[in-house]
């Protein structure tokens, strides 16, 4: 294997367009700071960098919706979020920004040098010009009816209905949503990076030279391979962002999936003046290792268009892995920022002050790292109460209290050591290795139950062994458990600290020592007789059933707000009831459902309709995940003329019931008719 003297670990950049939630943390933040601390623990150099992402449509249409300017935006959400962080202990070395003096010279610098040595390409093609407001629209800032559904609401890019992906010249009746007025088309020209070229360089890359990437990227990105790359704009007509680096393309600035990954390096820069390092190390260095941490919706902007930036560069590394998760549910359903379904991070600082280790050790438990899972109240309450307090804070809490009760404060000595001992300090041995190998290898999960192994042991090893009971008969005996149980709690300190850093500082406060290396977890020497610990407190405390009540009940509030701040839709016009009976409706049941590739809100059904089983193209992605739908009863409108969804021939529409928020159910029978039941 190759050995690395370095390391730059970066974590997606959040956008500064609202605060940072659970989903967030348990995806990206909490796994990078993670590796990041075990990294440094065993005494490599490393740099963890991170900052906000400010560029982007989405932050210019929310400054509009709140008519402040996309500074004033970014500014509110850069100071939340960084704070947020710092709070959870998230050890970033640089948390920036990328409207930052760096960051604007560097990635028009990167754009500049791509631009002369003739790696783009330039086309011109037509698009949505707002004549009022003087300026060209975003796909996200015109709206019309959509050309599948009907809808009227659709945006230029996707319609929210039928989860569609539109360019803005499909829609009918468009309109900018600045003026109001109708676009017209007008010429622009852009700047490309031609992927296409570069796919025998990827393919080789990941599918050959990477196999030990995790399943869900690769096979993400061989999905992406397979189906072709095209030429990827790299620049907008937008008046937020770093202004392209070319004479006459005033109004244009650069694609802000261009510039945002360059914030790493910009970010690296800033870090390196601040502190006299060299940042160059960190990104040209061949024994640098960089390691991407991301959401699985930022897969092929950091496995495919980055390092194409980066190769194409020339000066660059590329990454060693990008250990890519799934995403996190919020008590069986999607975290939505529009339905305020989450739990926001600075919200559950305020609200469980001190409990910042508890959120980690509960995302991490539960970290979404091979398929989407879900955060519940009830287990986040289970895990503190049955493992957090029930057995580490047992055993910890037992060992010092006792220590202090015995010795007052002052380490045992060893007197001889039983098979039963023995046996306890070859278990804590073999900790080291398997631990290592589970974190080196991206699998925290895993290693997080390795570190809490430790804690059952030690329990355990004190359960077994009653030295409350010895200290009478034998209480040379007694001196020996309560040493090893003291290094065994030594041990955790080290453990835990890239898991749950405050508990492990708190444990070294205790134990009254200084923070110790990795090279030293699984020594039964860590602590030396005669040693005067201090009184201890309690390292965790129960959470008791009227917390976790207010918590689930401020969600089932948000369910509620969300369905009837809105009134319900007027009727649409009358129909005759021949157009009624034109629709054949039936009753189905859903047999198949798999997710529609490079799509995030389509399902591919196999619907038994009683009639036939027909394939259905179906926009729930968010709503449904498709392992739980299968056998599911529905409702199917049959006689809907098919049309091609992604090169999918879809055949009807299945029935779906929506909410105001764009929420979707199911709708069937009440009664358990079979499939092709008549609708009427
Ligand atoms: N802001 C993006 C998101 O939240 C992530 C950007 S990552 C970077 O999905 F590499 F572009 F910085
Ligand atoms: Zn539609």
């Amino acid at each position: 294997m190759k050995k690395f003297n370095r390391y730059t670990i970066t974590a997606a950049l959040p956008y500064a367009n609202g605060p940072v939630h659970i989903g967030h943390l348990a995806g990206v933040y909490v796994p990078a700071d993670i590796y990041a601390r075990y990294q440094r623990l065993k005494g490599e150099d490393v740099l963890f960098v991170c900052g906000s992402d400010e560029h982007g449509v989405p932050i210019t249409l929310k400054a509009r919706q709140e008519n402040v300017s996309p500074q004033d935006i970014v500014d509110k959400y850069h100071t939340i979020i960084k704070s947020a962080f710092e709070r959870l202990g998230i050890s970033t070395d640089i948390y920036s920004r990328t409207t930052s003096k760096t960051h604007h010279k560097t990635s028009s610098d990167f754009f500049r040098k791509l631009y002369d040595a003739g790696e783009f390409i330039e086309k011109t093609s037509e698009q949505y010009y707002d004549e009022e407001a003087k300026q060209f629209l975003a796909d996200r800032y015109i709206t019309g009816t959509c050309p599948h559904c009907g809808n009227e609401k659709a945006y230029g890019d996707q319609c929210e209905k039928c989860g569609t992906t539109l360019s803005s010249t499909e829609l009918i009746n468009p309109k900018s949503t600045i003026s109001g007025n109708k676009p017209v088309l007008k010429e622009t020209s852009h700047w490309y990076l031609p992927l296409d070229k570069h796919e025998p360089f990827l393919r080789k890359w990941i599918l050959e030279d990477h196999k030990e990437w995790k399943p869900n990227v690769s096979g993400q990105c061989k999905s992406w391979l397979d189906q072709g790359l095209q030429p990827r704009a790299v620049s907008r007509d937008l008046d937020w962002g770093v202004p392209v680096p070319v004479e006459g393309a005033e109004g244009k600035v650069l694609y802000v999936w261009f510039d945002a990954p360059i914030g790493y390096i910009s970010n690296t820069i800033e870090w390196a003046e601040k502190e006299g390092k060299d940042w160059e190390k960190y990104w040209k260095s061949d024994d640098t290792k960089l390691v991407h941490f991301i959401g699985k919706d930022n897969i092929v902007f950091h496995c495919i268009i980055f390092p194409v930036m980066l190769k194409t560069h020339g000066e660059f590394i590329l990454p060693e892995n990008v250990p890519a998760n799934e995403f996190l549910n919020l008590e069986n359903d999607k975290i939505s920022t529009s339905r305020n379904w989450a739990v926001w991070l600075h919200e559950y600082l305020d609200e469980f002050p001190g409990k910042e280790d508890v959120l980690r050790y509960v995302l991490c438990a539960n970290a979404p790292e091979s398929k989407d899972n879900d955060f519940t109240w009830k287990d986040f309450q289970a895990r503190n109460n049955n493992e957090l307090v029930a057995v580490f804070g047992n055993f910890v809490n037992r060992t010092l209290v006792l220590t202090q009760k015995y010795y007052e404060g002052k380490v045992p000595e060893i007197t001889t050591l039983t098979d039963f001992d023995k046996e306890a300090l070859a278990e804590l041995a073999s900790v080291k290795q398997k631990i290592e190998s589970n974190l080196e290898t991206f699998h925290f999960r895993e290693a997080l139950k390795d570190a809490m192994n430790l804690a059952r042991l030690g329990n355990k090893y004190l359960a077994d062994s009653e030295p409350w009971k010895l200290i009478k008969t034998d209480p040379e005996r007694v001196k020996t458990i309560l040493n090893i149980s003291l290094q065994i709690t030594a041990n955790l300190a080290i453990v835990f600290e890239p898991f749950l850093p405050f508990t492990s500082k708190k444990l070294l406060e205790f134990m009254n020592m200084e923070k110790a290396g990795w090279d030293k977890l699984g020594k039964s020497d860590l602590i030396a007789a005669g040693h005067q610990i201090k009184e201890p407190s309690l390292l965790f405390d129960k959470i008791e059933d009227d917390v976790i009540d207010a918590q689930i009940l401020k969600l089932q509030n948000t369910k509620k707000a969300n369905e009837s701040n809105a009134p319900a839709k007027a009727a649409k016009e009358n129909i005759s009831f021949d157009d009624f009976t034109k629709l054949d409706i039936r009753t189905g049941v859903i047999l198949e459902a798999e997710k529609v590739a490079k799509t995030k809100k389509l399902l591919k059904l196999l619907i038994d309709t009683g009639i036939d089983k027909r394939t259905v193209v179906s926009g729930i992605a968010e709503f449904y995940n498709p392992e739980d739908i299968i056998g599911k009863k529905v409702c199917i409108l049959v006689n809907l003329a098919p049309r091609e969804i992604k090169g999918i021939e879809s055949k009807g529409m299945v029935l779906m019931a929506e909410n105001a928020q764009g929420e979707m159910s199911f709708i069937s029978s009440i009664k358990d008719f079979k499939p092709g039941s008549e609708i009427k």
